[in-house]
């Protein structure tokens, strides 16, 4: 598999990889209709917080061909695309300024304006990687060990990644010697998706089960911890794939720095503190198996989050693509996000 981002924009479509079907297999699917979108987001067959900005401008690209151009229906769809996956703010960011673009132009020329825009909000995703995980490699020392959760890379952001970036970066100037990718469950995005990109990179790398995250950073084996985020509120606090939260306070525990690695287009201004970011369940089924196969008796009841927020006193800093934020926040992110 050779491919250089999960999303590609192809007027009439956006054409996305499957990530329900990787590492073993490559479907590509062409998306037409606002509501194929919403199924792939919902589904995470697209995913990843920053190339969900893509799609949240490509998705009002789509309704554009679909549904046509008048203010009310491109209005409705970016809602509709928006509501989709609340708790990743830029979903939102990318179908309202894809929206606001497309209405400030004469009808005739939305459609043209909203393909461009989308097209321009992949390549800024990329730009802005690159400048971020270069900044963030800067923090590693040589022979640094990471561990990261989830997944970060190129098959969620389009660029190189964001915490993943990091590490791809501080390999290539010998500053990593080793990361480590926790499975992520219930859908493993650490140990399909993580893990083979840091395959395909030539990473040294090892898989670590959710489960025993906790016994590895106790064993002073590792030097920080790096991961993502889906939306950051003013005060600091993150929310990010579950499972988040417990690693920042085990490596706060064992003094091991925690980084949270993320553009600005996630930072939400709306948003004060980790309180205002409602909690986001997925269905109960989800534990209890996976692609078909159940190992779980059914009509069991389950508690799973598809996020977690962890409280900003357990982040060492925030890096981004323009410069690395730390306590205390409310100021730093002020003057991160005052830049142009
Ligand atoms: O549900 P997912 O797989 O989209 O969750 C992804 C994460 O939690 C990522 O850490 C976050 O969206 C940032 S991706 C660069």
């Amino acid at each position: 598999m050779r491919f250089d981002s999960p999303v590609r924009v192809a007027r009439p479509a956006l054409d996305v990889l499957d990530q329900t079907r990787l590492p073993h297999e490559e479907v590509w699917l062409s998306l037409r209709r606002v509501g194929e979108l919403c199924e792939a987001v919902r589904s995470l067959r697209v995913r990843g917080a920053p190339l969900l900005g893509v799609c949240g401008a490509g998705g009002v690209a789509i309704a554009a061909e679909e549904l046509g151009v008048a203010d009310a229906i491109l209005q409705e769809a970016a809602e509709q695309i928006a509501d989709t996956r609340p708790t990743a703010v830029e979903l939102r960011t990318g179908a309202e300024l894809a929206l606001a673009t497309a209405l400030a132009r004469s009808p005739r020329d939305r459609a043209d304006t909203l393909w461009t825009f989308a097209r321009d909000y992949l390549s800024r995703r990329r730009d802005e990687d690159a400048r971020l995980a270069s900044l963030g490699a800067g923090l590693l020392d040589k022979g640094s060990v990471v561990l990261t959760h989830c997944n970060t890379g190129m098959l969620a952001t389009g660029g190189i990644g964001t915490a993943l970036g990091v590490i791809r970066v501080a390999f290539e100037q010998g500053r990593l010697s080793h990361c480590y990718a926790t499975e992520t469950r219930p859908l493993l995005q650490g140990a399909r998706l993580t893990a083979w990109e840091l395959k395909q990179a030539a990473i040294p790398s090892s898989l670590v089960p959710d489960t025993a995250a906790a016994a590895l950073l106790g064993t002073g084996k590792v030097s920080a911890v790096i991961t993502g985020a889906d939306r950051i509120a003013m005060n600091g606090d993150t929310a990010n794939k579950v499972g988040t939260y417990g690693l920042a306070a085990v490596a706060s525990r064992h003094g091991v720095p925690f980084y949270v690695s993320a553009p600005r287009s996630t930072f939400d201004p709306g948003c004060p503190t980790g309180a205002a970011i409602p909690p986001r369940f997925r269905s109960p089924h989800e534990g209890g198996g996976f692609r078909g196969q159940r190992w779980s008796p059914d009509g069991l009841g389950a508690f799973n989050p598809a996020f977690d927020v962890t409280p900003a006193e357990l982040i060492t800093a925030f890096i981004t693509e323009a410069g690395i934020a730390r306590p205390p926040f409310g100021s730093s992110f002020r003057a991160l996000l005052a830049q142009p």
